[in-house]
């Protein structure tokens, strides 16, 4: 049996006079975290929405735990790029109302006390009785973190959840994220434009070309050994390959391959390449005696 939780099936994306993208095929196994990453506008959203069941695709199909999705399921909880709060709600109360979704049975006190603690898990302990205006940017993105994580989906979606924020909070809740979802061993799927955030979190990173017509052109395994920190990613051996690789796909390969289907392209069968591996230099050929 094959270890993917998801498996996309040829999917499509058209609009009348516009094809975003098809016929994109990719898995995303067990405990992995995978990446996405393209160019604004190549349809990386629009992906991460048919994940959710937020939208149909064109063609194709998603297979989430042996069976085809229709709609959205508190097994793929969202974490969106604005945080997606309700204004009117405290910290608590977002959470909870999530976890009522998830528990409908819990009594209130139930809930309150599971959305403290998953509150204390992201640093927000003391911010629970706030509402969202009271909350810095980085705050209210970890009240939404948080209740993406307290209702425990077997799958985490998130796209760009940092990137509306300073560098400093980026980090650091880039390296919460790492170790709430090593530790659970958590499923996920992220878009980023942050290609050190895609060496960091990874496992696999899927490149996507330039739309319209956009397709995955590589899939890079990232083989830099866990726990990363960003404190010590540029030092690891093979990180500076790795992230040359992505640049370079970002900066010219992902405009001069757009469109083209080369000839013999297999969309089921996408390249993997694993640019920090550690190279084996072949030994130097012997002198002729
Ligand atoms: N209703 C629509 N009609 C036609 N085209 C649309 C419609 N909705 C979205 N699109 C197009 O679909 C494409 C993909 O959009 P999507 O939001 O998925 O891109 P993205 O890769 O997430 O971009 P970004 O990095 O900017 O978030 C865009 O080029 C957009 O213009
Ligand atoms: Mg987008």
């Amino acid at each position: 049996m094959s270890n993917a939780y998801v498996s996309v099936e040829g999917i499509a994306r058209r609009y009348p006079g516009a094809t975003i993208f098809e016929d994109l095929w990719f898995s995303v196994n067990r405990g992995e975290f995978v990446c996405l990453v393209g160019h604004s506008g190549c349809g990386k959203t629009t992906v991460l929405n048919i994940l959710a069941g937020l939208e149909a695709p064109s063609d194709g199909v998603v297979i989430v735990d042996g069976q085809e999705i229709s709609g959205p399921s508190l097994d793929r909880a969202v974490i969106f790029q604005g945080h997606a709060l309700m204004p009117w709600m405290t910290a608590e109360q977002n959470v909870a109302f999530a976890l009522s979704c998830r528990h409908p049975s819990w009594p209130k006190a139930k809930l309150r006390e599971a959305a403290q603690a998953a509150l204390e898990k992201v640093g927000l302990g003391h911010a629970a009785q706030k509402k969202p205006a009271q909350l810095s940017g980085g705050m209210k993105q970890r009240v939404g973190i948080a209740r993406a994580l307290a209702i425990a989906p077997k799958m985490l979606l998130m796209d760009e959840p940092f990137s509306a924020l300073d560098a400093l909070t980026r980090g650091a809740l880039q390296e919460e994220v790492s170790r709430l979802v090593t530790e659970a061993d958590q499923t996920a799927f992220m878009i980023t434009h942050d290609v050190d955030e895609a060496i960091l979190l990874a496992d696999r990173i899927l490149l996507m070309t330039n739309g319209p017509d956009a397709r995955l052109a590589e899939v890079v395994v990232n083989t830099l050994p866990r726990p990363r920190d960003r404190a010590n990613l540029h030092h690891m051996p093979g990180y500076h390959e790795l992230r040359d690789h992505i640049l370079d796909f970002l900066i010219t390969r992902s405009r001069t391959l757009a469109g083209k289907q080369p000839a013999g392209w297999d969309p089921k069968a996408v390249p993997e390449v694993r640019p920090a591996a550690p190279q084996i230099t072949p030994p130097p050929p012997r002198a002729a005696a």
